[in-house]
């Protein structure tokens, strides 16, 4: 295997776009619906993880970085994720709440860009969805400090071996302060469909006020952007 990818080599890694085509007429008025309806074929179609999703965000020094987490949630209020408060994802939203989530569906060359404010959910719905977790997810989110370097992979090993001794099974396990969700609310969604000869559709709602809900037909506008 080659250590290195050349220009010409990985000019041959091309995709021929030719699973379908996105219209103005194949959109209601608001971004909800569509939304639902591409995740739900990104499930059934097999692809892995169809509720990943890259979330970019902006730290206070205005370095970028995006890293991978799950959708927990969509309903008309917004996007659920969840993960630690104390995290570099976490110091960048409360520096700057403005985030960017993508949901990288290659197998139905369709993307779904969503921008917006992330803010924490209250304790009480981050409780909820933590209480539904498996055991050791809930026992790794208080293992984790997420994003601090650790002296090695036996350190947290150890956290976790103490914290199954601190909960014995059968023991309810709190949700930590420092874990918990972020809502992030839509100003704009954008479905992307990869068509022939790069000549892609893209088409964006965006948000006519703020916190507008995402199936209120009055509340958005669609358009056309050039690929
Ligand atoms: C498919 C996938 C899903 C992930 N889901 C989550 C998630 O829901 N929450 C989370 O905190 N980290 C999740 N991670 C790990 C993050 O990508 C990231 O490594 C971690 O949150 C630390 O990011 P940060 O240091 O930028 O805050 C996921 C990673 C992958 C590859």
């Amino acid at each position: 295997m080659s250590e290195s990818w050349k220009p010409a080599e990985l000019a041959q890694v091309r995709t021929s776009y030719d699973r379908g085509a996105l219209a103005e007429g194949d959109l209601p008025a608001a971004p909800l619906a569509p939304f639902a309806a591409w995740l739900r074929e990104a499930t059934e179609a097999g692809l892995a993880e169809p509720n990943a999703m890259a979330l970019a965000t902006v730290d206070g020094a205005g370095r970028p970085a995006a890293r991978m987490v799950l959708l927990k949630g969509v309903d008309a209020a917004g996007f659920r994720f969840f993960t630690n408060y104390g995290s570099r994802k976490a110091q960048a939203l409360a520096a700057n709440p403005q985030a960017s989530l993508l949901f990288p569906w290659h197998g139905l060359h369709r993307q779904v860009e969503v921008r917006g404010a992330a803010e924490r959910m209250s304790t009480e719905e981050s409780a909820a969805y933590f209480r539904t977790r498996p055991r050791n997810s809930q026992l790794a989110a208080w293992a984790s400090e997420q994003s601090a370097p650790l002296a090695g992979r036996a350190a947290l090993e150890a956290r976790m071996a103490e914290l199954q001794a601190r909960w014995p099974e059968g023991t309810e396990i709190p949700a930590p302060e420092f874990w918990g969700g972020y809502l992030v609310r839509a100003e704009s969604v954008e479905f992307w469909h990869g068509r022939e000869s790069r000549l892609h559709d893209r088409l964006r709602y965006e948000a006519l006020r703020p916190a507008a809900p995402l199936d209120d037909p009055a509340a958005w506008r669609v358009r056309r952007f050039a690929p």
